[in-house]
């Protein structure tokens, strides 16, 4: 996005300047309450709605929806592109762009930017090496991979000899220890470093924003380990990192669905292949940091793993964490022998792309390896497989899918469903927690809706009180869906950065922008904050009560006393 112009010094001009100049260079705004309104420069209207916020410095028109910070505002009213943008606000901000700002030596002041340099000057390094070694390209066109393909994922080579990287990254003055920080190279004991991916394929790995976060290697000469990773640093952390991210997410939100593969060739083979909505986890189990990216791009969610015992395991796991996560996901099994790079190759993409429709829920996937291996016909094996899937049916986030795959299971095991039901309500029985929004009598939805929207807008305006929004964990109960999850990206965002930025969906920066119009000045933000999170934790009791006392109700009767008396000590337990 920010094009030439390093991160620090856009930082340096938006300190400087005020949006309020700059809007004023093009349309009269007056002071209403804490904002500044005007009449809207990107759509005609007769009383003013385009609003600007100092404290933030953004603007947000009410009217049409357009809305950003000082230099999205220049570039739209001003028709101008990023740089010419940023040029002009650095004007009058009095601060100087440097000709060749892209120098390594430059950005030393600025550790994130500087590690990011080294980064990109590694990747360079590699994709030239890859051009000309005949080997690494002999490799990549044997596994089938097109020179587009390698272009665009900027695929590279870790070269022959034992220090290219070091030599090459020495003679740019780039900084060693950054690099030795990062992973790329290792000190030896004799001084001097060598090269940690050597001989290596080279996937450079990118973050959403399409900057490279680390590396990752494959061994071609049959060399252990076969993958090596970039070192987890202050930009790479492999379990909340996605290979092929930055492609994929404009597919992804296109398609309403996200493919989640194991390898960096799965996903290679499959973008190729022309199925771009898929991302791949780096070898590591998934996650819920690779969840909360995603779900940012859409809620439907396949993953596909590899036919063996490894890919089952993996599969089950990844149950446990979209429970948790309330997220549905479907499951689609290689065929033995087969990952999805090789079964991409071999049957085509559109032959994968039906497999995918047909992709079953991960639940009913669960359910069939629980039935593997046990006589359904005896009792012992009946007990087991309901030991085994009823705590996880439990965990469903409705009664009707809960009653969905209790269905399923009893057919599958010839046992009642009415009995299963009960059995395991008996065993754990918490109600179920998300997606149940249904509003219950007793709970007033505006007071309650108003108070989520306090609490996140509280989190924005006095960053100092987001860790304890945050620990109140009143968040995952939100009723506004929406909300939910933008306060989600809220939470997860690096302090200090620029919201309008950080939020690239546009939906979610739309949310950033009209809360930040709509708060209101307050003297005391940690009691109010206070009294927000007791309200909301108030509704939720409430709500749970309400809740369990129908389920007396209906307990009262069926005439089943067991469950009944159950019910009656969790409702003395909510206070
Ligand atoms: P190819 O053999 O090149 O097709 O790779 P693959 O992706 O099919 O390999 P595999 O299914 O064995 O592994 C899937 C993913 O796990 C890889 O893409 C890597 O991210 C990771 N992985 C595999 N082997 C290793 C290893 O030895 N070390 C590390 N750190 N990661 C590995
Ligand atoms: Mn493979």
């Amino acid at each position: 996005m920010s094009g030439n112009i390093p991160e620090e010094l856009i930082s340096q001009i938006k300190e400087r300047i005020n949006i309020i100049d700059v809007v004023s260079d093009f349309l009269p705004l007056k002071k209403v309450g804490v904002n500044y309104k005007g009449l809207c420069p990107f759509h005609s209207e007769k009383t003013p709605s385009f609003t600007v916020n100092e404290e933030k410095q953004i603007f947000h028109c009410f009217g049409c929806g357009a809305g950003g910070n000082a230099i999205t505002f220049l570039m739209k009213a001003g028709g101008m592109t990023f740089p010419d943008a940023v040029t002009e606000l650095a004007k009058k901000a009095g601060v100087s762009i440097p000709k060749d700002d892209w120098n390594i030596s430059s950005a030393k002041n600025d550790k994130r930017s500087g590690l990011f340099e080294v980064n990109e000057a590694a990747a360079s390094f590699y994709h030239r090496a890859l051009k000309d070694s005949d080997k690494g390209r002999g490799y990549l066109e044997k596994r089938g991979l097109t020179e587009d393909i390698v272009n665009d994922y900027k695929l590279g080579y870790g070269g022959d000899g034992w220090d290219s990287l070091y030599v090459f990254l020495s003679k740019k003055k780039a900084s060693l220890t950054m690099a030795e920080e990062l992973g790329l190279i290792i000190p030896k004991k004799s001084g001097g470093y060598y090269d940690r991916f050597r001989g290596r394929i080279i996937f450079p790995i990118f973050d959403i924003h399409g900057q490279v976060i680390g590396f990752g290697g494959r061994s071609i000469d049959g060399s252990e380990p076969k993958y090596l990773n970039s070192s987890e640093s202050a930009l790479f952390k492999k379990s909340d990192s996605l290979y092929g991210l930055t492609v994929a997410k404009k597919w992804i939100k296109e398609a309403d669905e996200a493919l989640i593969v194991e390898g960096y060739m799965d996903l290679l083979s499959l973008h190729q292949a022309g199925i771009k909505n898929s991302v791949a986890t780096l070898g590591t189990a998934l996650t819920a940091g690779h969840l909360r990216l995603i779900k940012r791009l859409t809620e439907n969610i396949v993953t596909v793993f590899d036919a063996d015992k490894a890919g089952v395991k993996a599969t089950l796991r990844a149950l446990d964490l979209f429970l948790t996560e309330g997220v549905r996901a479907r499951v689609l099994s290689m065929p033995e022998g087969h990952d999805p790079d090789t079964f991409v190759r071999e049957t085509g993409a559109d032959r994968f792309r039906k497999e995918i429709k047909s992709a079953r829920p991960l639940m009913e996937f669960f359910i069939n390896e629980a039935l593997k291996g046990k006589n359904a016909e005896e009792i012992q094996g009946k007990l087991k497989v309901v030991d085994e899937v009823l705590p996880y049916i439990e965990r469903l986030p409705s009664k009707i899918e809960q009653g969905h795959y209790l269905k399923i299971v009893s057919e599958r095991i010839g046992v009642n469903e009415e009995l299963l039901f009960k059995e395991m309500r008996k065993r754990g029985g918490s109600a179920p927690k998300k997606f149940d929004v249904k509003l219950q009598k007793g709970v007033n939805p505006a007071v309650t809706l108003t108070a989520e929207k306090k609490v996140i807008q509280m989190a924005i305006r006095y960053p100092e009180l987001m860790e304890k929004v945050i620990d109140s964990g009143v968040l995952s109960d939100f009723q506004d869906e929406r909300l939910r999850l933008f306060g989600e990206g809220l939470f997860a965002a690096p302090a200090g950065v620029d919201l309008v930025e950080y939020f690239e969906d546009e939906e979610d920066r739309g949310v950033y922008l009209k809360l930040v119009m709509e708060m209101l000045e307050t003297d005391e933000p940690e009691k109010e904050l206070d009294d927000c999170i007791k309200s909301l934790r108030l509704h939720k009791l409430r709500k749970d009560k309400e809740r369990l006392r129908k389920e007396m109700e209906e307990a009262a009767k069926k005439g089943d006393e067991d469950l009944l008396m159950e019910l009656r000590g969790r409702h003395r337990q909510l206070k």
